[in-house]
Order: C-alpha cells, then structure tokens, then sequence
C-alpha cells in the first residue's frame, strides 16, 4: 500500500544502445551502491522502450534489439534483481493512462521551456523537420514512470534534473487541484562534478554513438585501449615531453577526475601519491600523455574486468534474464496498477469499483425532476 514515508527509488533508461562509462559514473554506480546500502523500500529500474520510441518511431527494431544489452549492462554492473526490480515500460498500461491525465497539468509554453528537452530538439534536427508531440511531451511520460511507482528518490544524470522539476510541479498541481495523492519525488545526482558530466573521448560534451566517441561496459579491453590511444584528446601544446602541460580540457585528466583514487597510484603508478602530484608533473613538463593514458587504461580496467566477466556469464543464460525481466515487470504492473486506481478515484473517475456509483445517479435524477 501507498505510504509517503518509504523511500522507493526510481530510475530508467531509454533503450537506445548499450550503456557506456557516462552511464557508469553519471547513474548506474550510484544506483549500485544504493541497493546494496539496504537503505530503501523499494527499488526500481525502468528500461524506458516508450519513452525511446518518442524519437525513434520509423525505428522500433533498434529499441527492441538494445532490451537485452540494457539489461545485461544492468546486471553486468551488478544491479542485482533480488534488490531491484528492472522492468519494461511498454507493458506497463497504468503509465499510459497518467500520461494521459498529467497532460492537462502542463501546459505547452512550460514544454516548450525544458532546456533539455530544447537541446534534444536542436540535435535531433526536430526543429526543420518537424517535431514529434510524444517527444515533446515526454517530460510528462516520465512524470508518470516517477508517480507511478511511488518514488521519493530518482538517482539520474544532471541533465535529467528539468524532467525531475517539471514532473514536481505536475505533482504538485494534482495534489493541489484532486487532493493530495502523489509523492513528491527528488532527483539525486554524483557529488563529483567530472561524473555528473562526462565526455566523449574526443572531449565532445556527451557520449553518443553516432559521435563514435564512447567506451562501452561492455568493450573489450582492446576497444578501451583503442579509443584511448587513437581517438582521447590531450593538451595540443604538449607536443614535446619537457613542454609544461595543461589539465584544463585534456579529456585524459578529466576522466582521471571521474575515475581514479590513491590506491590507484599505489597499484599502476608509484611515482607519484595521488592525481594532483600527478597533474602538478604534467603542468610543469616531463610527463609524457603516453604515460598518462597507459595509467588511465589501467584505471578503467579495474572497473571494467569485473563488469566484463559478470556480463559473459549472463550471456551464456538467457534464459535466466527473461526471467527476470519478465517477474519484475509483473511486480511492476502491480504497483502501477495500484497507482492508477488511487489516482482514478482521487480524480473520481473510478466508475466501474463497485455498484455505489447507481445511488449518485439516482440523486441526480430526482434533482433534476424537482
Ligand atoms: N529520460 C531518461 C534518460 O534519457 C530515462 C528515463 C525514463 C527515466 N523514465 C525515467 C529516468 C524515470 C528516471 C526516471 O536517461
């Protein structure tokens, strides 16, 4: 049952690729270490096929095909479905229905406003070539993934944060006008700026395949190494290893940033105590980007073996991931069924509950004939 002092987290995906390091540090980490933290009631992950066909409509097979990646990604990284419940969105009807309703909360200038949703519009090339009304109202899709499950807390990326606002002030509206139903749910994003933000390895503000700039969880070692040394954007002044360097967008130390910790150094690179004596050598001069890159490979690594080899094991037992997928999206149609009804009846149109609704009818009728 609805109770507003559970913490149930809720977070999701859009089916659009396989997950990749921006993922890892921007959300999946932190999802991790919240379900092992034993900390909450509830845990959801929601493999967003809907919301991906908002952009991708004359493409549903590319969603349907990148089910499966999302899902080995999350188990890979040791989403464990004994804590989290992962489940897909298109078979869940209950968050179609508040989408519906959601919509006549929101109006279109306040759409038109999310700065996310904006630079969506802008890469996407829906500016000429017309735009879609799910894409643009997705922000309200998502409100309805958010209430439906009761979550106080969304664990995202901080691009994510516009969807969190708009979908508060959605709940905020309901509560207002139907009487208070709805919790309000609050985003949390990493602390490290570097996570909240990660590039391309070509320094490209975000990770996106057509870019060709990503480093995938589920890359082989060589592929990691390849992007590394052939495509990862230093400092274009060191040329020689004597010139002083920069840290300031040389990509290698700002995943350096995102990744690495002193018992890094102790392990792969002795020379020097932690990242900042080793950003002071660079700056100086005499450390060569080689170096530099050898020593990132090897941080990555570290988190990437293990993310690897989980990931092999689940890709030999299919089997066992529809099954999981197929139970947690099962207990997910429970709890947003549930939501649905209470929101039907707050709104009261919850007709078909049980007969009482005759009675009204009677006394409506008699009113009419005095
Ligand atoms: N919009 C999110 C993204 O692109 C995916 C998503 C869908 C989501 N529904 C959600 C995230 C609900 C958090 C909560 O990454």
């Amino acid at each position: 049952m609805f109770d507003e002092n559970k913490k149930i987290i809720l977070t999701g995906d859009r089916p659009t690729g396989r997950l990749h390091l921006g993922h890892y540090v921007g959300s999946l980490k932190r999802r991790v270490e919240m379900q092992n933290s034993g900390e909450f009631d509830d845990i959801y992950i929601l493999i967003a096929d809907d919301q991906a066909l908002t952009d991708n409509a004359d493409n549903p097979g590319k969603i349907r095909d990148n089910i499966v990646n999302v899902v080995l990604d999350y188990l890979s990284v040791g989403i464990d479905p004994s804590k989290t419940t992962i489940c897909v969105q298109s078979a869940l009807p209950a968050l179609h229905a508040l989408t519906f309703y959601y919509m006549n909360l929101v109006t279109t200038a306040r759409l038109s406003r999310n700065p996310t949703v904006k630079a969506e519009i802008q890469m996407r090339g829906f500016a000429d070539e017309g735009l879609p009304a799910g894409f643009f109202t997705y922000p309200v899709s998502q409100t309805a993934d958010i209430t439906a499950f009761n979550a106080t807390i969304v664990p995202v990326g901080e691009d994510q944060l516009p969807m969190l606002e708009q979908a508060r002030e959605i709940v905020e509206k309901f509560n207002r006008i139907y009487g208070k139903t709805l919790v309000l749910p609050k985003a949390v994003i990493p602390e490290n700026e570097y996570q909240r933000r990660l590039p391309g390895v070509d320094g490209k503000a975000k990770m996106s395949k057509s870019l060709g700039n990503c480093i995938y969880l589920s890359d082989t070692a060589k592929a990691v190494k390849k992007q590394i040394n052939g495509k990862m954007f230093t400092d274009p002044t060191h040329i020689r290893i004597e010139d002083p360097g920069h840290i300031e967008g040389n990509v290698v130390f700002t995943y350096l940033d995102a990744f690495c910790n002193d018992a890094h150094f102790a392990e792969f690179l002795p020379e020097y105590a932690n990242l900042q004596e080793m950003k002071d050598h660079y700056c100086r001069g005499g450390l060569g980007d080689g170096t530099c890159k050898k020593f990132l490979i090897n941080v990555l690594e570290e988190t990437l073996v293990p993310i690897r080899t989980e990931r092999a094991k689940w890709e030999a037992d299919l089997d066992s991931v529809y099954d999981i997928l197929a139970a947690g999206t099962a207990k997910a149609q429970e709890t947003t069924n549930e939501t649905l009804a209470r929101v039907q009846q707050a709104m009261r149109i919850n007709y078909f509950e049980n007969r009482s609704i005759i009675g009204e009818w009677e006394k409506i009728l008699k009113e009419q004939k005095l």
